[in-house]
């Protein structure tokens, strides 16, 4: 079977890294492409990379134009997906690349994005540790997927078989990112412009106020928690991302606290354990650290693990594509997960190096 598929945001970084992976996948048929102030253009003005799409023109984004595909995916800005929900009643699978569909908690949306809440929709990062399982159980036949924010399922990865085995504390947890400017998207913003990033680390959303800070809550409460997820009660971050002169790639170095009685064994077995048999989180041997470039075009995340007991913390270095494994890999997997494809398909696990 060939799966029709719309994305919308066709114009953007997320959108555009959709159509790249989609564009290999022998299961879909990219058949309309959406954007909003350049409707009407070619696709390839915006996305001359994608040449085996240069057939392709951006359609306005409304119902009715993706209403009628297997697939709808929606890489618009949060806020913009969940006016299309009731009108894709009728779409079989829906993936949303935004925020509108992650969160749980009203208090923590109206906090942290405000406007209409919409329904959380089965989150998109599989090998996430969820209680005694992996979220991919729960993405087996999903109609409604919400992929992940980049930073977040970095972090969320990083930590949740710590938390889940008990060996951290989930409350005294520091992440620190160094994130590179398409994660914040394709649209003009005078603090992205390469004059004010170029040969300098920009700090932002310091001090408790990023967007990600409530949706690592939320995952690490259900890696604690039972298949139900417990609230995020205790779960304590102080997340601050940098943004630094590469155009694509996330380093998170998350720390926290050492949980009493945990032994070094203990600790590094829970990390083996949660990611041994994966193919897309991978653990690096001992005294090993991934850099962003081992990632780079690759749906691949590399993790490094280190315990300082001088600082009764463990450290955890992860690298991740933001906009592979960070947004439009794990939209694919997902995708693949909910229609009972073969998980990796379509999926580079290999990155682009130099
Ligand atoms: N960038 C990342 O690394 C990343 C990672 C994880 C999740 N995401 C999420 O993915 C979504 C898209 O992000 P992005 O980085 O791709 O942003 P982007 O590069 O700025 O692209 C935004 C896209 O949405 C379209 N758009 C803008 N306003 C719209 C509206 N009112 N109605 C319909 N379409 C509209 C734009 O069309 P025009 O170009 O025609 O204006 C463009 O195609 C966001 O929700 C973001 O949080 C992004």
């Amino acid at each position: 079977m060939t799966y029709s598929v719309a994305v919308s945001g066709a114009s953007g970084y997320a959108g555009g890294e959709i159509l790249r992976i989609l564009a290999a996948h022998p299961d879909v048929e990219i058949r309309t492409v959406t954007a909003h102030s350049n409707a009407g253009q070619p696709l390839i003005q915006h996305q001359p990379h994608l040449r085996s799409l240069a057939h392709l023109t951006l359609h306005d984004t409304t119902s009715d134009v993706l209403a009628g595909h297997d697939i709808v995916f929606l890489a618009l800005p949060h806020g913009q997906s969940g006016q299309y929900t009731d009108a894709l009643a009728d779409t079989p699978l829906v993936i949303d690349a935004g925020a509108d569909h992650r969160l749980e908690s009203i208090a923590d949306w109206d906090r942290f994005y405000g406007g209409d809440f919409h329904d959380p929709w089965t989150y998109g990062v599989p090998e996430l540790v969820v209680g005694g399982a992996k979220q991919r159980r729960r993405l087996v036949g999903a109609s409604r997927i919400a992929a992940p924010g980049c930073n977040a399922s970095t972090v969320s990865l990083s930590l949740a078989p710590g938390v889940a085995a008990g060996v951290i504390d989930p409350g005294d947890i520091v992440s620190v990112l160094a994130v590179g400017p398409s994660g914040a998207g394709k649209s003009l913003k005078t603090n992205l412009l390469a004059s004010e990033i170029l040969g300098s680390a920009n700090p932002y959303a310091v001090g408790g106020t990023h967007r990600h800070i409530p949706e690592i809550r939320q995952a690490l409460a259900a890696a604690r928690g039972t298949e139900d997820d417990s609230a995020d009660e205790g779960i304590r971050i102080s997340f601050t991302p940098v943004i630094v002169p590469m155009a694509r790639g996330i380093l998170a170095t998350s720390t926290a606290q050492i949980a009493a009685d945990a032994t070094d064994a203990d600790i590094r077995g829970a990390w083996e354990a949660a990611y041994g048999d994966e193919t897309f989180v991978q653990l690096l041997p001992e005294g090993e650290f991934p850099r962003t470039a081992d990632v780079l075009g690759a749906n691949t995340a590399l993790i490094g693990l280190a315990i300082d007991r001088a600082a009764n913390r463990v450290v955890v270095v992860a690298a991740v594509d933001n906009l592979v494994k960070g947004t439009a890999g794990a939209a694919v997997q997902s995708m693949n997960i909910a229609l009972g494809l073969p998980e990796a398909r379509a999926l580079p696990v290999n990155g682009i190096a130099p």
